[in-house]
């Protein structure tokens, strides 16, 4: 497991720790993944920017070092701003690229963000980190969402995920979600456990990138 685990999730406990500050700030890289914009990253980024109109006011939460907000912003036409629980996270990603809307904030927190400002918020990655704080997560988004708003998740819905007692399955997560959007789209962006056994993407259900909007 790597290095920067420990300060995130106890698999043999199967509970998540969540200090992501201290992963970050002890751990030369964090989910490395978010540096590659390999195939299946590559099919995400196509998804959502086919979604985005230019001058959409954007909110990428949870951006970590920044990649995906950085990557808007130089090649899409949307007003994109980042934010991450972790100073350090988005303190290492700005050593890498230029960007000017970063701000620290906790989705499960009050978020330092006026109501109806962003067009779309986008949150890859993070929620499964918080399942059992999912609701006040939703209700956060869609605060800061304008009204008919979208929102983007990309979710890693396991079975039995680590860490919670309220989502278990994907159609908990779409219950959840829709007591707050309106689930529009549901695409299936990657299957670890499924890809690994040689299924196509047809038949996984791990990762999946939900489009709801703002009721
Ligand atoms: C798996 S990484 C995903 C990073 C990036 N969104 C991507 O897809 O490459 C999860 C990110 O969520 C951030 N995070 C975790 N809990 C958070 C919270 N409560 N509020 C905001 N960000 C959080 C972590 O610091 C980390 O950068």
């Amino acid at each position: 497991m790597a290095n920067y685990h420990k300060y995130i999730l106890d698999k043999k406990k199967r509970v998540i720790i969540g200090d992501f500050e201290a992963a970050y700030s002890k751990c030369e890289i964090v989910y490395p993944g978010q540096l590659e914009l390999h195939t299946v990253k590559h099919r995400l980024i196509t998804e959502i920017c086919q979604r985005l109109r230019p001058n959409d006011k954007v909110l990428d939460i949870g951006c970590g070092y920044g990649y995906f907000t950085s990557f808007l912003s130089n090649n899409s036409q949307v007003d994109i701003y980042g934010s991450d629980i972790s100073p350090t996270a988005l303190q290492k990603g700005l050593q890498v690229h230029e960007h000017k809307g970063l701000v620290v904030a906790d989705i499960s927190n009050d978020l330092p963000f006026k109501s109806d400002t962003f067009d779309a918020v986008i949150c890859l990655g993070v929620l499964a980190l918080l399942f059992d704080k999912i609701e006040k997560c939703l209700i956060n988004m869609k605060r800061i969402l304008k009204e008919k708003g979208l929102l983007i998740l990309s979710v890693y819905v396991p079975e039995n995920p680590i860490g919670s007692e309220y989502i278990k399955n994907k159609e908990e997560l779409y219950n959840v979600i829709g007591k707050f959007f309106q689930v529009n789209e549901v695409c299936l962006i990657w299957d670890h456990k499924g890809i690994k056994e040689g299924k196509s993407l047809d038949h996984c259900d791990d990762d999946l990138l939900v489009f709801a909007q703002k009721i």
